[in-house]
């Protein structure tokens, strides 16, 4: 397995000042910070992001949900980063996720659930070159 990741912070957790709180869990976890920045997605672009789930009922509300305010892209690594990061942030409808992960302490709902998490080494190469250029990705 590779050992990197790519996450974002996402538009309910910036608004609302969780976003130095979640870095520090994810540095205290042990995962190195690759590549970081603050960014805005157009609905569009959010769109092309969220692409895999086009056909899902959720997809139009998500991308507007995606695209309301700052992000903040990153790419994490550690030893098997993909699966130790997933169980990080817990499980993506906060009410299932276990005490003392991120969504867990910071998701407001299955949409709204403060933080994404890639879910294979292929698609964490992808993500992570939609936001960064490979001269950013140290
Ligand atoms: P994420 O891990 O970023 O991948 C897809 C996102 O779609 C997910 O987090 C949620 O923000 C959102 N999502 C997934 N399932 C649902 C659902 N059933 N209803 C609304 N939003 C969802």
């Amino acid at each position: 397995a590779s050992n990197r990741t790519f996450t974002m912070i996402k538009p309910d957790a910036t608004a609302d000042g969780h976003t130095g709180a979640i870095i520090k869990l994810i540095e205290e976890a042990g995962f190195r910070i690759v590549a970081l920045k603050k960014t805005l997605l157009t609905q569009h672009r959010a769109g092309e992001f969220y692409a895999v789930h086009a056909e899902r009922p959720f997809y139009k509300d998500l991308c507007a949900y995606m695209s309301s305010g700052p992000i903040v892209p990153m790419i994490l690594e550690k030893e098997n980063a993909v699966a130790d990061f997933r169980k990080l942030i817990g499980a993506t409808n906060p009410a299932n996720a276990e005490e003392g992960t991120i969504r867990k302490l910071f998701a407001k709902s299955m949409e709204a659930n403060a933080i994404h998490g890639s879910d294979s080494d292929e698609n964490a190469a992808i993500e992570s070159n939609f936001f960064f250029a490979t001269t950013e990705q140290y």
